[in-house]
């Protein structure tokens, strides 16, 4: 019944067994949970899960590719999802979170004077001059580092990396941040160049590895999204990319807005629906033969057969679904599609556990537990 779903794609050289990719999503828990949900997702029968937010330097957010520590931790993951013939990619990303101003909201975060809000914001405000003032000798040694950190990617046992085209990629990208009077900013092309470097760094020392790129796409009229490539823009950065050595690509929404616009809840205003982001494969699917990758809201196994067959997406893409129930592939694949627990975006363990620093949950688990 659902012919497409269950059939293997050859996505970018890589084979998958099936069209279900649990979207790179940070857990929040301590790590031996962190492995065991994993695996539980991956026995649940998706073909490929990315792990979001892999650093490309010694020091960043989360486990680092470049510490003895940080390495083993990606191997463990790594063994565990293998475990159940599941591929695993590793989301390659540099923050554009500027370190000075981060210090300087050490003291309002300890006095509670300023909120996680606050927080985002105060960032989110200082990544224009961050990303404009950085030297090219700088930029020049972090899109270096993005070959550098998939060669140990591969080393640890990853599948493929995927370029993280929102954080710096996206902000590179984007007039709302990007300033630059160099090569690097002004013109479309001047502002793909960050992200082109850092795929040709990969492309470079890995010449057969697949490279899957997160392309956050944003759009005016009604504004939504400001790190990213404008929907007008796609002509011009979609092709340098491909040409750089992108595979494949996995598109959504750009950040640095609300975060509940890139995970949007069914009361969302602009992007409720299922399937929410597909508009943007489609202006993606028109410039290229590659597979894409949709993500957002999709949670109804017809609804993504539908679109699989009128070729919008290669493969679907679900973060909340699958926290939502891991078992969600398996069962459409065994014809129990209607005992799933179907994710009703309503963000309120998921989302809003990782907000409140509880980690990252589901409503299920609560009706499970009761
Ligand atoms: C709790 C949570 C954590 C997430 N962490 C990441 C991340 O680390 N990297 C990333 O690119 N996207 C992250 N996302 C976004 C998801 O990959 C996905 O794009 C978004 O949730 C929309 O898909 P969905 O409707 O299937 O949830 C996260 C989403 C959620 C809900
Ligand atoms: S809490 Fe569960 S049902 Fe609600 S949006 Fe998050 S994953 Fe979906």
């Amino acid at each position: 019944m659902y012919e497409l779903l269950s059939s293997p794609v050859d996505y970018g050289g890589l084979t998958l067994k099936n069209r279900i990719i649990f979207s790179p999503t940070t857990l929040g828990v301590p790590e031996d949970e962190q492995v065991e949900r994993l695996a539980r997702i991956a026995a649940g029968g998706c073909a490929m899960i990315i792990i979001g937010d892999v650093p490309v330097g010694k020091h960043g957010f989360g486990p680092s590719l470049f510490t003895q520590k940080g390495f083993a931790h990606y191997q463990r993951l790594i063994e565990a999802i293998h475990a159940h013939g599941c591929k695993v990619c590793a989301q390659l990303h540099q923050s554009d979170s500027d370190l000075s101003a981060m210090l300087k909201c050490v003291p309002g975060m300890l006095t509670h004077r300023l909120g996680p809000d606050d927080l985002r914001k105060r960032l989110n405000d200082a990544v224009g001059p961050y990303i404009t003032g950085l030297s090219e000798r700088k930029v020049e040694a972090i899109t270096a580092s993005f070959g550098e950190a998939a060669e140990r990617a591969v080393a640890a046992g990853f599948d493929l990396v995927q370029v993280h085209g929102d954080r710096m990629c996206g902000s590179f990208s984007s007039a709302v941040f990007n300033h630059r009077t160099d090569r690097y900013g002004g013109s479309a092309e001047n502002r793909a160049r960050f992200a082109v470097e850092a795929v040709a760094a990969i492309r470079r020392k890995l010449p057969e590895l697949p490279i899957d790129y997160k392309l956050a796409v944003r759009q005016e009229d009604p504004h939504y999204g400001n790190a990213g490539v404008l929907v007008e823009e796609l002509p011009v950065f979609v092709p340098l990319l491909e040409e750089a050595g992108v595979t494949s690509f996995h598109i959504t929404l750009a950040n640095h807005s609300d975060l509940s616009d890139t995970i949007p809840p069914a009361k969302h205003p602009a992007f409720g629906a299922e399937g929410c982001f597909l508009p943007f494969c489609d202006r993606v699917r028109a410039l290229t033969k590659k597979p894409i990758c949709a993500v957002g809201g999709l949670t109804d196994p017809d609804f993504i057969e539908e679109q699989l067959k009128a070729g919008r997406m290669d493969c679907a893409a679900m973060s909340r679904q699958l926290i939502a129930d891991p078992e969600w592939p398996n069962k459409v694949f065994d014809g129990r599609a209607g005992e799933i627990h179907r994710c009703v975006r309503c963000n309120k363990e998921c989302l809003g556990g990782m907000m409140a620093h509880r980690g990252v949950h589901c409503i299920y688990e609560r009706k499970v537990s009761q």
